[in-house]
């Protein structure tokens, strides 16, 4: 059978790099991340997923894996801000990376407007794909604060939900996305009268 490896840097004697070597499966490797602004660490085999590192080494089960091959969006979180399939990355490529998951987004008690919005909508049932698509959407919007219907529903077509369907979804971003550029406008128009 053959035995799965990564390769990576080799490094001198000198400090400089020489080549990769191969990591044996059996190899543990310390994988560092910043998971939710705290600094966490564990060690994993080179080929253990980062969904089942998050879930089973540092306890963030917050993050659900369905498929397991890129397709349904649940395990999505953000890796340095951009989301990402967790099922799709090795937990070592994550070393020394931000990793945020859906624990993060509310701040103590208190639900991000993301997240009250979803409450709000009955944007879910199961809440199974809920933690994948927060953290697409949460993403989404920084990158198109106010977006496009359509396009939105693009995006969202990368998840899979089974049970609620996608109006409410939709609904919710849309609101929170019209919330934050009522805001936006609000405080623009008060440091214009200071
Ligand atoms: S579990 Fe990662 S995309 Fe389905
Ligand atoms: S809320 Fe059940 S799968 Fe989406």
């Amino acid at each position: 059978m053959k035995v799965f490896s990564l390769f990576r840097r080799r490094t001198g004697q000198d400090g400089g790099r020489s080549g990769p070597v191969r990591i044996g499966a059996a190899e543990q490797s310390l994988v560092r991340v910043t998971l939710n602004g705290q600094v966490r660490e564990a060690h994993c085999e080179p080929r253990m997923l980062l969904s089942d590192f998050l879930r089973h080494a540092l306890g963030a089960t917050g993050t659900h894996v369905g498929c397991e091959h890129g397709v349904c969006g649940a395990c999505t979180v953000q890796v340095d801000g951009v989301a990402m399939r967790s099922c799709l990355m090795l937990a070592v490529q994550a070393d020394g990376r931000s990793v945020d998951t859906v624990e993060g987004l509310a701040q103590g008690e208190s639900l991000s407007d993301l997240q009250a919005a979803f409450h709000r909508h009955h944007s879910l049932q199961c809440g199974f794909c809920t933690a994948g698509i927060l953290m697409s959407c949460d993403d989404y919007l920084r990158r198109y604060p106010q977006p496009d219907e359509q396009a939105l529903r693009e995006m969202l077509s990368g998840h899979l939900c089974r049970c609620t369907g996608y109006s409410p979804i939709v609904a919710a971003v849309l609101e929170v996305a019209a919330a934050r550029a009522a805001a936006d406008g609000d405080n623009k128009a008060g440091r214009n009268e200071e």
